[in-house]
């Protein structure tokens, strides 16, 4: 294999989704202790600084406003180069979350076992569900009471509409924790806190078939009902195949607990032979192979004024093919023209450095003086493909927004306008208004506070926010579509986006069955595609 070819198939990128809490962040952290990016022990007293620097940076870019940065992290395990991309979750949930997810080339779903499937998780399932990708799922914090086991799988296949196939079962769970059972080795790997401890031989594999042993470990009565859970299981679930994984059509299941740091090994073992390494994507001229093809990438998020003296701003870019080298020209496709990719970064752990090189599967950031915008391509002369674009999310909070000093009405326009095209907010216009009034739609409410002090701080303008009850928007298929011809709910608003497109917006989901009723041929559309 040639050395490119070796150094992408090496690589696995992915993103871990979960609802706030489920333990992602623990999650993570332990992976990075196998990677030997960090110790245990520094981890553990890493853990709070680490925690209390996000929230300083918090502060300081909401004091910017600025959106949190979605970092991605990189390390080496059991030679495979792995690229975690972190997707911002409580207050920090945006548009650029969902962004996140076209990068991935997987995601791992991290579920609350006593808490099962979420809000947050349903709606990054929904996303990852609609690209295909593989998604792995591993229950959380066993070593709290959990809920049933056959409840907390049918609830994923049911509530998300995907097969599940456990990998390893839960033995008990809570203060009767006794380890899981690996279907595939058929053996029982011991419980162990091995929190404290290092990251070497803590986990103890007994077979099962070894009735003494066994019972010795976990006792008589776990034992049988181990036995009898597990004929159920075979007879009932679906047997795992490495296709359907691959397609996201079956979501492999794994049980642990990451703060005590078990099963989290045995999951990144399984998990890194199972999910794929970075394939051929789509774009206009086919499908672009990641070896064969020479440096291309996209633009999936564009972090805005991380230094405030000057208005720059960061381009992250997925690499789908070939090698990045830095220096090198390239050709931004939808500027039409050849650019440098300036001042290329690489966050390792938690340090940002410069990168020299970089392969397909990996993400950079790279210096943008005002190019770029979400979802252009770049590639190497002569190439001019582009890559599908990222869709546009739906918004879930929206508010009017008027300016205090109708005077100030260019800056209003300009610096709304750029903040726009960054994708922190969506701006809509009410149809026979201009820009003097304009509804604004975020996927997450702390984008309202970052765009009144954006405003404020670089473009000198005053808004006034008036929240708007809206929940739900659709997209009109139709762009031809005379607005005034929809015959739709008294609670119901016409807007356009920026490209003029038409959308409904509608408070509840029973206006939008009703609208569909009443409007023969109307099709909506959650989502819009360009
Ligand atoms: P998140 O990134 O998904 O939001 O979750 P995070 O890892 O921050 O975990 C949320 C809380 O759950 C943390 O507790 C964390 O220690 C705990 N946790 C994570 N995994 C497990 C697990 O396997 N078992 C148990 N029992 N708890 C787990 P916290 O009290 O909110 O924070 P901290 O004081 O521990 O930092």
């Amino acid at each position: 294999m040639s050395d490119l070819a070796s150094q992408i198939n090496k690589r696995r990128t992915f993103a871990i989704i979960s609802h706030p809490d489920a333990g992602k962040t623990t999650l993570t952290e332990k992976f990075l202790l196998y990677g030997g990016q960090i110790n245990l022990a520094g981890s553990v007293k890493g853990k709070a600084t680490a925690r209390h620097a996000v929230s300083d940076w918090m502060d300081i870019e909401k004091e910017r406003g600025i959106s949190v940065t979605s970092s991605v992290l990189q390390f080496e395990y059991d030679g495979f180069c792995i690229n975690i991309l972190d997707t911002p979750g409580h207050q920090d949930f945006s548009e650029d979350t969902y962004r996140t997810l076209m990068a991935a080339d997987s995601a791992v779903m991290v579920i609350d076992g006593a808490k099962g499937v979420e809000p947050q998780t349903r709606k990054l399932f929904k996303v990852c569900g609609r690209r295909g990708i593989p998604i792995f799922t591993f229950i959380n914090k066993m070593d709290r009471d959990a809920r049933d086991t056959y409840d907390l799988v049918d609830e994923i296949e049911k509530e998300l509409g995907i097969a599940t196939c456990p990998v390893n079962w839960p033995i008990g769970s809570g203060k009767d924790f006794k380890g899981v059972y690996d279907r595939q080795t058929g053996e029982i790997v011991e419980f162990a806190d091995t929190q404290k401890g290092t990251k070497e031989g803590t986990e103890t594999r007994i077979r099962l078939d070894d009735v003494e042993a066994s019972t010795a470990a976990i006792g008589e009565d776990a034992r049988e009902q181990l036995l009898s859970e597990i004929e159920l299981l075979d007879g009932a679930s679906e047997e795992f195949d490495q296709e359907k994984v691959n397609n996201g059509k079956l979501s492999p299941v794994f049980f642990g607990s990451a703060l005590t740091n078990f099963g989290v090994e045995l999951f990144l073992e399984y998990f890194l032979k199972m999910t794929i390494p970075p394939l051929p994507r789509e774009a206009d001229a086919g499908l672009i192979n990641p070896v064969e093809n020479k440096f291309s990438a996209f633009v999936f998020k564009i972090q805005a004024n991380m230094n405030k003296a000057h208005r720059d701003r960061v381009a992250f870019m997925r690499i789908c093919s070939g090698k990045f080298e830095a220096g090198m020209d390239v050709y931004h496709v939808q500027g039409g023209k050849q650019v440098r990719l300036l001042q290329p970064q690489q966050m390792m752990a938690d340090d940002r450095h410069v990168v020299k090189e970089a392969y397909a599967g990996d993400i950079i950031g790279v210096f943008d003086p005002g190019i770029y915008s979400i979802g252009d391509t770049i590639c190497t002369p002569p190439d001019k493909f582009r890559y599908a674009g990222i869709p546009t999310f739906a918004p879930e909070h929206f508010a009017r927004v008027r300016q205090v000093d109708t005077m100030k009405r260019k800056q209003f326009v300009k610096g709304i306008e750029q903040i726009a095209q960054e994708g922190a907010i969506q701006i809509f216009q009410e149809s026979n208004y201009g820009m003097e009034e304009i509804i604004v739609g975020v996927v997450g409410e702390l984008q309202f506070e970052v765009l009144q002090y954006r405003l404020q701080s670089e473009y000198n303008v005053e808004i006034i926010l008036e929240k708007l009850p809206y929940e739900f928007i659709r997209w009109i298929k139709d762009v031809d579509t005379d607005l005034d011809s929809i015959n739709g709910t008294s609670d119901m608003k016409k807007v356009r986006d920026l490209k003029g497109r038409p959308l409904l917006l509608f408070v509840n989901s029973w206006s939008i069955g009703m609208t569909l009723d009443r409007n023969d041929g109307l099709e909506l559309e959650e989502y819009s595609e360009n």
